[in-house]
C-alpha cells in the first residue's frame, strides 16, 4: 500500500493506493467513526462493485445505504441532485452518514457536490474507478455539476475525507474510457514533465500498456496533482488553473455538443491540440513544440477533429463564459515548451477563430 498525503492549509488527507478493497473499509473505519455510510454510484460500476463493497461494510457492522444512477456526462444535473436529495432524505440520510463516492468523474463531482450541500455537508471519501477519476477528477475537492449553458458552471470546493485508488477498477473499465483517462495524462505530461512526457510517449508507442505501466502512471500524476492543489487550493492565484490546460476549449465543446456526443477525455485531448495550434501561431511555443503535442495525441489515439458545422463563433462565446474568463476575456493556459506551461494569456479573437478553423473537418 502507497500513500500520497495532501497537506492543506486547514485541513490533510491521504490519497491511499491499493489492490484490496479490504484496506477501504480499515480507512473507513479509522476516518468514518459513525459507521454510516450512503454509497452513490452509477449503473456502470454498481453492477461490478457495489454489492462487494456493500457487503464487505455490512459485516463490520456499518448501516449502508446505496443510491445508483444512469451512467454518462448527461446525468451530472441538478436534476440528478434533486433526485439524490429527495431519496437522501425518504431514507434517513442525515449528518451522521458519510457519502462514498463510487465511480468516474461524472459520479465523483455530482456525489461531492450532494455531500457538500445535503443537510449543509456530510463527510465525504472518494473511491474512483475510472482511470480519468483516478489522476485528476477524485483528488483536490473540485465538485459540481453541468447546466444547458455550461460545463461545471454550479458547484463548490469540498474536500474529501481521502481518496482510496485501487487500480483493480480498471480491469472493468471499457477501452474508450481507459482512452478518456489518458487524455487527462498527457495533460500533466505537457504541463510539467518533460521525462514524464518521453516516457508516456514511448509507452504511447508500445502496442501494450503493462500494469505496472499504470501504476506508475496514475501514482506519478497524482503527485503532479496533489502538489498544484497544496499550492493552490481555490485557483486563486493561477496555479491551479494550470490543471485547465486544454480544457478552456474542452468544456465549450462538451457544452455545444450537449454533453452527448464526446467524453471529457476526448474533448480534452481536442482543447490541448487547440492551445498547441494557439500557441504556435502567437508564437509563445515554436513548432516542434506543437509537433510534439500532435505526436503524442496521435500516439495515445486521439485524431479527432470538430464537426465544420459547429458554430465557431458559438465556440467562442461559450470560452468567453469560462470560469477563468474575466469580463468576457478568455484567459488561456498556452504551452511555453514541453514541461512547462503558463496561465492568463490573452489571444486576439481572430487567431482564436482561426485555430478553430484548423481543428474543424
Ligand atoms: N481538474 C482540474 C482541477 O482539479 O483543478
Amino acid at each position: 500500500m502507497r500513500l500520497i498525503k495532501l497537506k492543506l492549509k486547514l485541513n490533510s488527507y491521504p490519497i491511499i493506493f491499493s489492490d484490496n478493497n479490504e484496506d477501504l473499509i480499515t480507512y473507513f473505519k479509522k476516518y468514518l467513526s459513525n459507521r454510516k455510510i450512503f454509497f452513490i454510484s452509477d449503473t456502470n460500476v454498481s453492477k461490478f462493485y457495489l454489492k462487494q463493497l456493500q457487503k464487505l461494510c455490512l459485516q463490520e457492522k456499518f448501516n449502508v445505504y446505496s443510491y445508483v444512477f444512469k451512467a454518462g456526462e448527461g446525468q451530472k444535473t441538478i436534476d440528478t441532485l434533486n433526485k439524490l436529495y429527495n431519496y437522501a432524505l425518504s431514507v434517513g440520510i442525515d449528518r451522521q452518514f458519510a457519502v462514498v463516492a463510487l465511480g468516474g468523474g461524472v459520479v465523483g463531482d455530482t456525489a461531492g457536490f450532494f455531500a457538500s450541500t445535503y443537510m449543509r455537508g456530510l463527510k465525504l471519501v472518494q473511491v474512483p474507478t475510472s482511470l480519468l477519476a483516478m489522476v485528476d477528477s477524485s483528488i483536490g475537492g473540485k465538485t459540481g455539476v453541468n447546466i444547458e449553458k455550461g460545463k461545471n458552471i454550479v458547484g463548490a470546493f469540498y474536500q474529501p475525507q481521502f481518496v482510496f485508488v485501487n487500480t483493480q477498477f480498471l480491469k472493468t473499465l471499457d477501452p474508450k474510457h481507459l482512452k478518456n483517462g489518458m487524455a487527462e495524462i498527457i495533460k500533466y505530461a505537457i504541463s510539467f514533465d518533460q521525462k514524464f512526457f518521453n516516457k508516456l510517449n514511448l509507452i504511447f508507442q508500445k502496442s501494450i500498456i503493462t500494469e505496472k505501466d499504470f501504476k506508475d502512471i496514475i501514482y506519478q500524476c497524482c503527485k503532479f496533482k496533489a502538489d498544484i492543489v497544496q499550492r493552490d487550493e481555490k485557483e486563486v492565484t493561477g496555479i491551479r488553473e494550470l490543471l485547465n490546460f486544454g480544457h478552456t476549449f474542452a468544456h465549450a465543446l462538451e457544452t455545444i455538443t450537449k454533453y452527448k456526443q464526446f467524453l471529457h477525455g476526448e474533448a480534452v485531448a481536442i482543447g490541448i491540440l487547440f492551445v498547441a495550434i494557439l500557441a504556435e501561431k502567437i508564437k509563445f511555443c515554436d513548432l516542434a513544440t506543437k509537433q510534439k503535442i500532435e505526436e503524442i495525441l496521435i500516439n495515445a489515439g486521439f485524431n479527432e477533429k470538430i464537426s465544420k458545422k459547429l458554430n465557431h463563433n458559438t465556440l467562442l462565446n461559450l470560452m468567453k463564459k469560462d470560469k477563468k474568463s474575466v469580463s468576457q476575456i478568455i484567459k488561456f493556459v498556452l504551452p511555453r515548451k514541453i514541461g512547462q506551461i503558463c496561465s492568463r494569456i490573452e489571444v486576439n479573437d481572430q487567431i482564436i477563430l482561426k485555430a478553430i478553423e484548423e481543428i474543424s473537418k
